[in-house]
């Protein structure tokens, strides 16, 4: 089970270079391995029954990390991406009604307005013309964010304001970066970079006002369907709302974890099959097939299973999030690897999905893995959602608001990469492509 990296670490966190580039190849073949350098012990697991146990059946030994929570803190409070034990708890099952399917099918006119704006202003573009898809994918999954969380459109002065702040926090937030991890202290969390605190001050009180012109609105016998109005109007077992500032943790979690992660597995997605023509081919003939030239409804959703197929597969090469951390609050064994109290641990949706146990040919990209007559992966080795109670609330809105964007500007346009051989990951917070994806557009 273990695996000794020494060296090889040594070398590669000397040369601090792009994590996802240089890890070394045992750590796509292993099953647990103990980093062996730094102060503070960190573990990768790739072993699909310890993944479980860290996120199912021993999760209460494994809360979130505390760099992960003390990097995030000052924009999300105690929202639920962050929070742990009884608050999380309490405060995720107020939160499900939101994300009812119901809910979703409702929001849908919302996410389909958004979508096609941006198609209009694509068509506006002469055919030829260089685009940058990733901060085009960016803006166009915010505007879908914006309006499904406050009814506003992202070119309104409030959420353009957002919009800018929430990117600037992400620039200056740190990537995740192991040799911050083996030399970290569980005990004395890292302080904040003030800029960083106060572009996380700013964006919470552009997020206060949203929610007390809403207040204002309903009180003058206005309504809504979006997910503000699901929060405010979320109640506990004993009928208690949030307050105000929780509503304004959660909300900050619904736009920082809904919007880069969705535009990041877009563009890999886009990029992928602009490299494999023949599954833009059998993309194409299936959204001919069924939707003709009628528009994507919500229903359509469900039949399409080659758009699902290739998006899972996508989504599996490149998970927008690469790697989940967690701190061991207890004593405890891999195996017989001895895993002592606050232990850093390290599950990695990029390598388990690319682990050789796992997948057959996992550089291959394939999406008739996941068709229908496939079996199903197993629990533990696909995971770009995560796993267990802690798994994303939002995979359904992803996969619906992926869906919408592929096919509808999959069916109009093509997006041409204009240096493919120079693509390359690159973690921030989530796994983007190297300096953006300009692209050719030209309308089909
Ligand atoms: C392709 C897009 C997305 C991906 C890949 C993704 C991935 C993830 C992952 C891996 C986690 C678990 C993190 C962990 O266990 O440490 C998570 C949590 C979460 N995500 Fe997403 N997410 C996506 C889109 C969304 C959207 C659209 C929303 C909201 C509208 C959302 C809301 C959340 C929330 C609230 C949590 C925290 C859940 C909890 O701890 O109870 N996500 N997401």
């Amino acid at each position: 089970m273990r695996s000794n990296l020494a060296i090889g670490l040594r070398i590669l966190l000397g040369r601090a270079p792009e994590l996802l580039h240089t890890l070394p190849r045992d750590c796509y073949t292993k099953d647990i391995i103990s980093v062996p350098i730094g102060r503070r012990p960190v573990f990768i697991v790739n072993h699909p029954e310890t993944i479980r146990r860290i996120f199912v059946e021993d999760r209460e030994a494994y809360p979130k990390s505390d760099l992960m929570v003390s990097t995030l803190a000052p924009l999300l409070g105690e929202g639920v991406l962050v929070s742990g034990g009884e608050r999380w708890e309490h405060d995720r099952k107020m939160l499900e009604p939101a994300f009812m399917q119901m809910r979703l099918q409702a929001l849908f006119p919302k996410m389909r307005e958004a979508v096609d704006d941006w198609l209009c202003r694509l068509h506006a573009l002469p055919s030829g013309t260089v685009i940058e898809l990733e901060s085009e994918l960016s803006r166009v999954t915010a505007d879908v964010m914006f309006r499904v969380l406050f009814s506003q459109a992202i070119n309104g002065e409030d959420a353009s304001k957002v919009f800018n702040a929430f990117g600037s926090f992400q620039r200056h937030s740190p990537q995740f970066d192991l040799r911050v991890v083996l030399d970290s202290d569980p005990l004395r969390p890292l302080p904040q970079a003030a800029e960083l605190q106060l572009e996380a001050r700013q964006i919470r009180g552009l997020l206060e006002q949203l929610i007390d012109q809403r207040l204002m609105r309903l009180a003058q016998g206005e309504h809504f369907i979006d997910f503000a109005q699901a929060v405010i109007d979320a109640r506990d077992a004993d009928g208690h709302a949030f307050k105000r500032e929780q509503m304004i943790d959660q909300l900050a979690v619904f736009f920082l974890a809904g919007h880069e992660t969705t535009a990041s597995a877009l563009g890999w997605t886009f990029f992928l099959l602009s490299q494999q023509p023949a599954w833009w081919q059998r993309l194409r003939e299936e959204m001919d097939s069924h939707l003709g030239e009628a528009a994507f409804e919500f229903a359509d959703f469900k039949r399409l299973s080659v758009v699902r197929q290739v998006f899972r597969e996508s989504l599996r090469l490149y998970p927008p999030v690469a790697f989940l951390t967690r701190r061991a609050s207890r004593d405890d064994r891999f195996g017989k690897l001895r895993v002592p109290k606050d232990s850093f641990i390290v599950v990695s949706p990029w390598l388990v999905h690319r682990h050789h146990a796992h997948w057959p040919h996992p550089d291959r990209f394939d999406p008739s893995r996941f068709d229908e007559e496939a079996s199903l992966p197993g629990t533990g080795t696909y995971l770009p959602f995560g796993l267990g109670p802690r798994a994303c609330t939002g995979a359904m809105v992803a996969q619906l608001e992926a869906s919408l964007i592929l096919c509808e500007a999959g069916r109009r346009f093509d997006f041409v990469p204009v240096a493919p051989e120079k693509v390359q990951p690159v973690t921030h917070v989530s796994v983007r492509i190297e300096g953006g994806l300009p692209v050719k557009i030209h309308a089909r």
